[in-house]
């Protein structure tokens, strides 16, 4: 039996990695997900049939609870709330694997030292996850504030909860057996400590944050799976942990920052920063917008958050189709972190059934920026923030943007002149070229949309 469960680890683990893999392209991402699932599933059975499992009846209540949970979420929450849904997944990554750590340790308070210190890993890493994923979804919410939080001494603060915690898992692996009440202070402070990580950190810098936390629930997981030596979740949980490492790493460069600045730098904690753009926005009908595009050789959409929220995507597609039909050649730019979680725009889109061949990203479509007759921004605000290229005191700066002003037109679908997701103005909305067409964005597309039907 413990030959054929560790053959189905193994062949679990190879779905996961072959998953994965297949992950990186929208063409196979489906079929990777559902090979990583069947993944999965092995490993479950694989993992029941144990002999170690003594009792099923409180898997089984497990399991239903569980699934129910997991139904009633996938199916009830918003495409917009997304986000917040993946992040508060993540804080239950990380309390699962504290919470395997505490009852191996409640359970066998004398093990041996490498198994102590698995635990006080899975402890302190899957508390950080918890309480620091409950922060971020707080923020996503706008349950909080969503700018940086920091406080005089923060760092410092942060700084001694971490020697803290180093001491006192020194301390316990010592003299594990009686240390219950240090055991307990060390589970209290990580927690402590995830709450203050995050919650200087806000604005523009969430998406880093989002990856960051998603890397520390696989190494919680995987620290886990050391405690209660099961291989697949050692495999799983450090697969997580590196691609979440190789995502936070993308999304630092989406920013042009460096993670130990989005860490610590609390950019953006103590006004709203940037100048303060004031002026005449020249707003446009849907009917003199269909002009402009009608008459368009190259239009490229630059999508955002406000298309997640008014679900415009098919629409897009509709009015991308119209335009094609008209001689139009359309491209959409997808910055990395527009929207509120990785791949957002992607998933609209593949949603919409625009073709992948259409996806453009910001470095190949900026140097063409200034051939293009119109741009589209929908709903998207901070990404394409032009301060962000020019202004030093804005949170923003230095952030590479999609360069929709440099284009010959620039359409701008919004509903107010109200800032983005980072709380910063926009000079955009003011420039000579821009016309800002207010509104719901699904209803200024349909406007677009029957405009050229009836042309
Ligand atoms: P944002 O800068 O957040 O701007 C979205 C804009 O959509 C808003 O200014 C809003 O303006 C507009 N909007 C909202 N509802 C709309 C509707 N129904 N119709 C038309 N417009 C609507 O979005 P972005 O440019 O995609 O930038 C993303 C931001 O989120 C960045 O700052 C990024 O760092 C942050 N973030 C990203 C992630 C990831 S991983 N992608 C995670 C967390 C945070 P009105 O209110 O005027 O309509």
């Amino acid at each position: 039996m413990e030959s054929i469960i560790n053959f189905s680890y193994i062949a679990a683990s190879v779905l996961f990695i072959f998953g994965l893999k297949m992950l990186s392209s929208q063409k196979t991402a489906k079929r990777g997900n559902l090979l990583s699932a069947g993944g999965m599933l092995v490993a479950i059975v694989a993992t029941l049939l144990k002999q170690e499992v003594i009792d099923f009846q409180w898997i089984i209540i497990g399991l239903i609870v569980g699934s129910l949970i997991g139904i009633f979420a996938a199916r009830l929450v918003k495409m917009t709330s997304m986000p917040e849904l993946v992040a508060l997944f993540n804080g239950f990554g990380g309390i699962a694997s504290l919470l395997v750590g505490w009852s191996e340790y409640h359970a066998h308070p004398e093990s041996p030292l490498f198994t102590i210190i698995a635990i006080l890993l899975a402890v302190i890493i899957g508390g950080v996850t918890f309480s620091g994923s409950i922060i971020a979804y707080a923020k996503l919410a706008e349950k909080i504030g969503g700018k940086p939080t920091s406080f005089k001494g923060q760092k410092v603060l942060n700084l001694l909860l971490l020697l803290g915690l180093l001491a006192s898992g020194t301390f316990l692996g010592m003299d594990p057996a009686d240390s219950y009440p240090l055991f307990i202070g060390i589970l209290a402070a990580a927690v402590i400590l995830g709450i203050f990580a995050v919650i200087p950190i806000g604005g523009a810098d969430m998406p880093v944050v989002i990856a960051l936390l998603n890397s520390y629930s696989g190494l919680a997981a995987c620290a886990a799976g050391f405690v209660i030596l099961n291989n697949v979740l050692i495999v799983a949980g450090s697969l997580v942990g590196a691609s979440g490492l190789i995502l936070t790493n993308i999304m630092c460069k989406a920013m042009n920052r460096s993670l130990a600045n989005v860490l610590f730098a609390g950019v953006g904690a103590t006004s709203s920063g940037g100048g303060d753009y004031q002026g005449e926005a020249n707003p446009v009908s849907a009917e003199d917008a269909y002009y402009i595009l009608e008459a368009a050789n190259s239009v490229v959409f630059v999508p955002g958050y406000g298309m997640a929220v008014a679900q415009a995507q098919h629409v897009v597609r509709e009015l991308a189709e119209l335009l094609e039909s008209n001689g139009t050649e359309v491209q959409f730019a997808i910055h990395p972190v527009a929207g509120r979680m990785p791949g957002h725009m992607n998933v609209l889109l593949a949603e919409a059934n625009v073709s992948y061949e259409q996806l453009v990203i910001p470095e190949d479509v900026n140097p063409t920026m200034s051939t293009v007759d119109v741009t589209m921004v929908i709903g998207a605000n901070d990404v394409v923030n032009p301060a962000a290229r020019t202004d030093e005191s804005s949170p923003l700066y230095g952030m590479p943007i999609i360069d929709v002003d440099q284009a010959r037109t620039c359409i701008v679908l919004k509903r107010s002149l109200n800032p983005g997701f980072a709380g910063v103005d926009n000079p955009l909305f003011f420039r000579e070229k821009t016309r800002m067409l207010f509104g719901d964005a699904k209803a200024s597309i349909s406007a677009l949309v029957a405009e050229f039907k009836e042309s």
